[in-house]
């Protein structure tokens, strides 16, 4: 049966986050379908996650469009013919326009791997680890114009002592799928 909440994912890379999710909806954990990957990124990884997981992908190249609002608007009528109730950005590595805000304010969600305000922008798990922080985390907020400064829903902590970049790297992708479902579920109709 199909269910009631159908969430596009926006991507640009690896998509780990994009598969947390697609896996959680699989499995019955969030009462949720993915729908629809959007990916500005035709090389990335994240676009054979969806094949595996039979998700339809919109490949785009903002280069091949006059204008970001172009791309939004064929964009947005995706969102439309596959009625999405909700958007996930999930390294989408692009500032959203009033384009897709005029229609879907509130209802896109991102995440950062930082415990935003602090770190943000690119490269936040290694400059928290350069800074000497002792605790960072992840935040998961709701999509503004602007740079990771919408309002925050959800935030995780995660310490720095006692561990190399890469372990941190990891402890931060853990935290951040989980935390990724935890706050999908608040906003799920059941
Ligand atoms: C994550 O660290 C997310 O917080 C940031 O981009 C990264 C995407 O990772 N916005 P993945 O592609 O989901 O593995």
């Amino acid at each position: 049966m199909p269910k009631t909440n159908k969430i596009a994912i926006f991507a640009s890379g690896n998509g780990s986050n994009f598969e947390a999710i697609a896996r959680a909806c699989a499995e019955n954990r969030l009462n949720a379908e993915v729908v629809l990957l959007v990916c500005d990124n035709p090389k990335a990884f994240v676009i054979q996650r969806a094949e595996k997981f039979n998700i339809p992908v919109f490949e785009f190249q903002p280069k091949n469009y006059a204008s970001k609002a172009d791309y939004e608007m064929e964009i947005v009528q995706l969102l439309k013919k596959y009625n999405i109730d909700l958007i996930c950005l999930a390294g989408y590595m692009r500032l959203v326009s009033d384009v897709l805000l005029d229609e879907y304010e509130g209802k896109i969600i991102n995440i950062h791997p930082s415990l935003l305000p602090d770190f943000k922008g690119l490269n936040a798990i290694q400059r928290a680890f350069e800074s000497g922080v002792k605790v960072t985390g992840v935040t998961t907020h709701f999509v503004d114009k602007t740079l990771d400064g919408g309002k925050i829903i959800d935030q995780i902590e995660v310490p720095i002592e006692n561990c190399t970049f890469e372990e941190l790297e990891t402890r931060i992708h853990t935290a951040e799928h989980e935390l990724y479902i935890k706050t999908l579920a608040k906003f799920l109709i059941i």
